[in-house]
């Protein structure tokens, strides 16, 4: 392979891949079950980008199931969110090279809710931080947080080297966080992984004091956990799995309710004047848009507001079949699928962002927007009277 015998993409991928096994000292290559590549956005990718993109597409077919992250626009409705032209025509260039090597062009940062769905213990090559530690974390597969040319160098290879946590001895927690402040929210989860990615930077969590966890709040934490600072990876005693074989480590923090308070506080801009509001980071599932749906069903978002509900096309999908879409969309609310505020380019086209998501205020301030992190129930009440309740 990297004599070129297999071609141009496959010959630079054993580079890349090579030369990041030589860097992190890992003995062999290993299989991975399946591919999640982020570096989508044209937006982030620019023309070298998709030069690159292109030249490994003439040659370059992926060996396992490969999905994509979020585009830079809903790849049908980009009109009805307000992206220009040109922008969209570059878009669909680096789309079409994807779909040329093989990818499932599906654009969501939860590959895990539409098929690409790891089991316990399996090898993937994922790039998406929060899909990442959702694989670690609440699937317990194994995967390094790559980044987007070597998770596609795994793609055409079917490999990737073996260290970081593809090895049981680097999945050890390094901290235990002990958790005594009550989560009553979704938001509430966002806020915990603020307050433990701060204070457990680039640690393995170890984390007691929670009975259970649904998987909205798990992808939320998971999107928070790793945005402020500690590993793709985490445990939590009797709800993620291997958490059972685990021994508390010595080092300890508490999370306290003056810590989701004091997250509240850090995450928040304290003057954000809402024109946008965006749920659904990461991407929504069926269980939250028909959250929204109920919540907004016979009122009217404010004509000074947008709202979008981001998520999977095929998550969407399902969402007409239920009859959610017609409901939020008559409403006034828009669908952006394969997208997601943080990736498309909204520089300039709003003032300040009212979100459920503690990454996704993070995130948005790249687009140099305000951020406000709030329930459901108080998002879409901002967006449709333009005042928090
Ligand atoms: Fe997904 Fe975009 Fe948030 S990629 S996790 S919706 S910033």
């Amino acid at each position: 392979m990297l004599n070129g015998e297999e071609g141009y993409a496959v010959r630079k991928s054993m580079e890349i891949l090579v030369a990041l096994g030589e860097i992190y000292g890992a003995e062999r290559l290993i299989k991975v079950g399946s591919v999640q590549v982020a570096g989508v956005s044209y937006h982030n990718l620019g023309d070298a980008g998709l030069e690159f993109l292109n030249e490994l597409a003439k040659d370059g077919r992926v060996k396992v199931l490969t999905t994509l992250n979020p585009a830079g626009m809903d790849l049908e409705n980009w009109k009805k969110l307000g992206i220009a032209e040109e922008f969209a025509e570059k878009q669909n260039l680096v789309i079409e090279a994807y779909r040329k090597m093989g990818i499932i062009t599906s654009c969501t940062c939860t590959p895990y809710l539409i098929g690409n769905l790891p089991i316990y213990g399996e090898h993937v090559a994922w790039s998406e931080s929060s899909a990442v530690t959702f694989a670690n974390s609440v699937i317990g597969a194994k995967t390094n947080r790559e980044g987007g040319p070597s998770a596609l160098a795994a793609a055409f290879v079917g490999k990737t080297p073996c260290y970081g946590l593809h090895l049981d001895e680097n999945r050890v927690p390094d901290i235990h966080v002990e958790v005594t402040a009550s989560l009553k929210k979704l938001p509430d989860w966002g806020a915990l992984g603020y307050s433990i990615g701060k204070k457990a930077e680039n640690k393995i969590p170890y984390i007691t004091g929670i009975k259970d966890a649904e998987l909205d709040e798990l992808k939320s934490f998971c999107a928070s956990v790793v945005t402020y600072g500690s590993k793709p990876l985490f445990y939590i005693k009797g709800v993620t799995p291997g958490s059972e074989n685990q021994e508390p480590p010595k080092e300890k923090i508490t999370i306290e309710d003056a810590d989701i308070k004091d997250a509240y506080a850090k995450i928040n801009d304290e003057t954000a004047d809402i024109d946008f509001v965006c749920i659904g980071c990461p991407h929504c599932s069926i269980k939250e848009i028909a959250e929204i749906a109920e919540l907004i069903e016979n009122r009217r978002i404010s004509p000074n507001t947008e709202f979008w509900v981001a998520c999977s096309r095929m998550v969407k999908q399902l969402a007409d079949i239920r009859g959610y879409t017609a409901i939020i969309e008559r409403a006034g609310g828009k669908f952006a699928c394969d997208t997601c505020m943080a990736v498309a380019p909204l520089k300039g086209r709003f003032r300040s962002v009212a979100t459920t998501s503690a990454k996704g205020c993070y995130y948005s301030r790249q687009n140099s927007m305000l951020a406000r992190i709030g329930s459901l129930e108080e998002c879409i009440e901002v967006a449709v009277t333009g005042k928090w309740s």
